[in-house]
């Protein structure tokens, strides 16, 4: 086990109705705060009402900025940090999911720093304060919630890039599972799938006598693939929608990598398909994660052998674990098919001509990967597999 230092100070508020509680969480922060929300989902469902009910009971002032896209861009995000400059905002209020997060979070950092908050992003310059973020979560899946890290598009080029710091955590987050019920199916299965990706860019390492994460992993694994057919089955199951947005939390908190190396090569793949086409996260690594997995496998055969029998319940088979990995990468394939994903470029509408550009991008901080570090070439192959 690696040495770690495990800090992740979010305040999270569990359960039903507990939206209700926002207003008085709020106003602990301070005063004014800055609502924050995406396309109107928070609308539809009524949240929107309740979550300013609760802030005007506590007599808050509040400024609004709606509009954040999947894919969240920097445009708006420096909207943001004007507004609250010269509104003064205490805290910025996140209604909805990782996108609308990684914009606040972004802001929340950027309104104190005086040159331009894409310098976060790209290794110029790191954050030293922020004023306050808190969360309603509406869709289990980013870990966002109380994760260290933000994801933005730069439209100048359409760069989408993440950088990671303790300060991103937010200060609280309210998560009522009740709130994802209208989740449409395919949210629903694009979530699974980036909260599967999370756990296991950190069970696929290298570091060894690491049991107890590796039990936890696996654990987590096994609730997201239990729980996520019931809730496409049945939306409004509170016991299973529970499940699974705890479980969103817990796989990207940091919790599951302490004392490991985790690997994130299929993160910063998809990240160029996603910035380029605007395809939800969670499709992409439905796409890239497999073709990563058969891209690698080879050098530590028993650790994906490990992840086919204790995750996906494959014979082992002690004369041949190859085969026995092979079978769990196809079952994790199967999955992700089942729960309506998209497994290749082609079934996702994705063209096959930039290939290069997109290893190029993803590659031009140096290799990525840990597992084992991938370069430009790697990633193209990967790309290939992906078709
Ligand atoms: O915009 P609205 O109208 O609210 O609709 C959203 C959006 O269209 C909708 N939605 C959310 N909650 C809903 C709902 N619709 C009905 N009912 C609800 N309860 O779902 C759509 C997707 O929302 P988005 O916030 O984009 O989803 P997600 O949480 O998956 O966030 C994806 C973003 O997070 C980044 C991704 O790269 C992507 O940009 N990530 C952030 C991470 C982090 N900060 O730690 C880690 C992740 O690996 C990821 O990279
Ligand atoms: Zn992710």
């Amino acid at each position: 086990m690696e040495n770690f230092v495990y800090h992740c100070p979010t305040k999270i508020i569990f359960g039903k109705g507990t939206e209700n509680q926002v207003g008085s969480e709020v106003s602990k922060y301070g005063k004014k705060v800055l609502l924050h929300y995406g396309g109107g989902s928070i609308k539809k469902s009524g949240l929107y009402d309740r979550v300013l009910k609760s802030l005007k009971n506590e007599a808050l002032e509040i400024i609004e900025l709606g509009g954040v896209q999947p894919n969240p861009r920097l445009s708006l995000v420096k909207e943001g940090i004007d507004i609250c400059r010269k509104e003064k905002i205490d805290i910025i209020l996140a209604v909805g999911g990782g996108s609308v997060i990684d914009s606040a979070k972004t802001i929340a950092v950027g309104v104190p720093y005086d040159g331009d908050v894409w310098d976060f992003f790209i290794e110029k310059a790191e954050p030293e304060k922020r004023i306050f973020i808190g969360v309603v979560l509406t869709i289990p899946a980013s870990g966002s919630e109380s994760s260290d890290s933000a994801v933005i598009t730069n439209e100048d080029g359409m760069y989408k890039k993440g950088f990671n710091s303790n300060l991103l955590r937010p200060d609280f987050a309210i998560l009522n599972p009740e709130l994802t019920f209208t989740l449409p199916r395919y949210q629903t299965a694009c979530g699974a799938s980036d909260i599967m990706a999370h756990i296991m860019e950190r069970y696929f390492t290298r570091v060894r006598d690491v049991e107890l994460t590796d039990r936890l992993c696996e654990a987590a694994l096994k609730t997201v693939i239990n729980n996520t057919p019931i809730v496409l089955r049945e939306p409004e199951n509170y016991a299973a929608r529970a499940e699974i947005m705890w479980t969103g939390t817990i796989a990207h908190n940091n919790l599951l990598d302490t004392g490991r190396i985790g690997d994130w090569a299929s993160h910063k793949i998809e990240m160029e398909i996603s910035g380029l086409y605007d395809l939800a996260h969670g499709a992409g690594l439905a796409i890239i994660f497999p073709a990563w997995m058969k891209y690698v496998y080879k050098n530590d055969v028993g650790r994906f052998a490990r992840f086919a029998v204790r995750v996906w319940d494959v014979e082992p088979d002690f004369y041949d674990i190859e085969k026995v990995a092979l079978e769990g990468i196809k079952k994790l394939e199967d999955f992700y098919r089942e729960i309506g994903l998209p497994i290749t470029l082609k079934e996702a509408n994705i063209p096959y001509d930039r290939f290069e550009e997109m290893a190029r991008k993803c590659t031009e901080m140096g290799p990525v990967g840990n597992f084992i570090k991938l370069n430009k070439d790697d990633v193209i192959r990967i790309l290939e597999m992906s078709k």
